[in-house]
């Protein structure tokens, strides 16, 4: 008789304690912060699954069920939400996420090499995590960085122009906890978890520390510039209709 099969991980084994207690109380203040921003309390949902995110890694069915109290709308609107949006993990993400990029310009400039090179080098699968935590490896549709193609983000920061090498490399340094410096934007990564909080809203004051364009993205610009070249004045408002003829 043969063994019975092991049954499958649930997506929310780890989750649910940081919603009680003194932790509940400092994230629902947080929750407050966010929802302020906003004229309607739901029209904050997004960055507050990324506030959830931030405290398990992931969301789980417990910071589903906080959002929805936080914001006075249904648990299935909440998923609706989460599900849709890949930015969102329903299961626990490592220290670090490592997405490759693996649409077509980058696909042809390298990146479906570099991430068959990585799932072979972490010995993992898309969107699975290595067994010591760190990495999470995904592939990922274009990050707007076509100018840059192959591209790797980590915890949505880009390493530029990489090569099968350079991404292997890029992951062992982080398994190592080496400090690692993405090519445009902050001049150290953050964990997952932090990255999450960022974009909740909460900034870390970092994201400007490095370039925010390189060379190929201003190159247009340059060019537009030695030529004396303008962008048309925009045309103006049309006068508002009278009232009769809006009637
Ligand atoms: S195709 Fe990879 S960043 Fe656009």
């Amino acid at each position: 008789m043969s063994a019975p099969e092991t049954p499958p991980t649930p997506r929310d084994e780890t989750a649910g304690d940081v919603f009680s207690g003194e932790n509940r109380a400092r994230l629902e203040l947080d929750a407050k912060d966010v929802i302020a921003r906003y004229p309607k309390p739901r029209s904050a949902l997004l960055p507050l699954l990324h506030l959830v995110q931030s405290e398990e890694g992931f969301v789980s069915t417990a910071g589903i069920a906080f959002c929805a109290e936080q914001l006075g709308i249904t648990t299935a609107e909440v998923t609706a939400v989460a599900t849709f949006y890949t930015m969102y993990k329903r299961r626990p993400v490592g220290d670090y996420h490592v997405g490759v990029c693996t649409n077509p310009l980058c696909a042809v400039m390298g990146g479906d090499e570099i991430f068959a090179g990585l799932k072979e080098h972490l010995d993992v699968g898309n969107d699975e995590t290595t067994a010591d935590g760190k990495i999470t490896l995904e592939h990922l549709e274009c990050n707007a960085a076509c100018d840059f193609a192959p591209v790797v983000m980590v915890n949505w920061e880009f390493f530029d122009d990489q090569t099968p090498e350079s991404a292997k490399k890029l992951v062992d340094d982080l398994r190592l906890g080496k400090d690692v410096k993405p090519t445009r934007g902050p001049n150290s990564l953050c964990t997952w978890k932090q990255a999450s909080r960022v974009l909740a809203g909460f900034d870390d004051g970092r994201a400007a520390e490095g370039p925010q364009a390189g060379a190929p993205s201003l190159a247009g610009l340059e060019v537009a510039r030695e030529r004396g070249w303008r962008a048309p004045e925009p045309a103006a408002a049309p006068a508002p209709a009278d009232e009769e003829d809006a009637e």
